[in-house]
């Protein structure tokens, strides 16, 4: 069901060349307005430190910072290990089914400020279940703010749930069991955390299980691992759409196997200089990529640890790379093909979305 705030997405401000008078550029303010899908953020990853705090105080929880500065002044990465240490240790507060509803439900409404309309979730339920909280906590926590939110703000999501791949396929195993008696709440699985030395085919039975359950598959490939996990993920997973995936294009055979099958890659370009996948976003692949035909998304990964939400990412993208207006609404307008919509809803999705643009575009 598409929201019915659905249209029109600009208003009459639209006609301003150069600035808008809000003190945005004008691709800034395109940015602003055109909707868009999310397909790549961690929910535990938008926990923001004020509601750590709060969620840590109500649970009786001590946590290891004096302070909300003082956690964020610990949020310096020179890795994805690093970051997934303190992610991990954050998650900690997260204890009864309506803390993860408030968690979601607040991600949900920062998201719908940015005027995304859609989000495929990713959430790490060994990080809680290890931790003695249920999956049904989780999953019903999740799933009521994914319910109010479309209710009252008229934003779809939908649930994946992701294997930790630092952790054996025994446990993926437990996991998809524990997933099964849930299975209209979860979209799909995905694969993520510690990349190096923990390729897809560690996870290839468990990946077939979820298949014949009906799940749709992802998996974090190519972030910091090689262009081998990509292929690994493509043709031994069967994944359905590939999480980053920037290093394919050390692999000429590889991008043009991903662009054939119009395979869809969910670029995170905050998330990457943050965890020094890119030295400067002046450097970031994301431009290359869709020079050479890949289907290309702007995700913001794990928002409150990378200092922006997906309109900061398009901005930052926007600015280093002097991206044109053009490429921005492709970009957008990939977020909607490469969702996992149900074929008939997404198809008036990015009519929706055309529609909008040519109206821009008369005016
Ligand atoms: N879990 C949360 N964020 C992640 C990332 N960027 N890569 C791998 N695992 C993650
Ligand atoms: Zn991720």
């Amino acid at each position: 069901m598409i929201p019915e705030k659905w249209e029109p997405v600009f208003g009459k401000d639209h006609a301003q060349t150069k600035r808008t008078g809000t003190g945005m550029t004008n691709h800034d303010w395109l940015i602003s307005r055109l909707p868009k899908c999310e397909l790549h953020i961690h929910i535990e990853g938008s926990l923001e430190p004020e509601l750590m705090f709060a969620l840590a105080r109500r649970n009786g929880i001590r946590l290891p910072y004096e302070s909300v500065e003082a956690l964020r002044r610990a949020y310096q990465f020179t890795r994805l290990q690093d970051f997934l240490d303190i992610y991990y240790q954050g998650m900690s507060v997260l204890i009864t089914e309506q803390d993860f509803h408030d968690l979601a439900f607040a991600y949900l409404t920062r998201a719908q400020a940015d005027n995304v309309h859609h989000v495929e979730m990713f959430f790490d339920p060994q990080g809680h279940t290890a931790r003695g909280v249920s999956f049904t906590t989780v999953v019903d926590g999740l799933t009521a703010a994914i319910e109010k939110a479309r209710a009252e703000l008229g934003i779809s999501a939908s649930l994946i749930m992701c294997f930790l791949r630092h952790l054996d396929e025994a446990d993926a195993e437990r996991t998809l069991d524990s997933a099964l008696a849930h299975r209209a709440k979860i979209m799909g699985v995905g694969l993520d955390s510690s990349e190096l030395g923990h390729p897809p085919a560690k996870f290839t039975r468990v990946f077939a299980r979820a298949r014949d359950a009906g799940f749709s598959l992802f998996a974090h490939a190519g972030e910091e691992g090689p262009p081998g996990y990509v292929w690994e993920a493509i043709d031994v997973l069967g994944v359905d759409r590939v999480d980053h995936g920037h290093r394919s294009l050390e692999d000429d055979t590889l991008v043009a196997r991903l662009a054939r099958d119009r395979m869809a890659l969910t670029v995170c370009p905050l998330s990457n200089l943050r965890l020094r996948v890119v030295d400067d976003l002046t450097h970031h692949p994301l431009r290359r990529m869709m020079q050479r035909d890949l289907l290309v998304t702007v995700n913001s990964d794990d928002p409150a640890y990378f200092g922006g939400y997906v309109n900061d990412n398009f901005r930052a993208v926007r600015q280093s790379l002097g991206l044109e207006r053009d490429e921005i609404i492709a970009l957008a307008r990939n977020s909607f093909v490469a969702s996992m919509m149900p074929e008939p809803d997404k198809q008036e999705a990015i009519a929706a979305f055309d529609r909008a643009i040519a109206s821009l575009h008369r005016s």
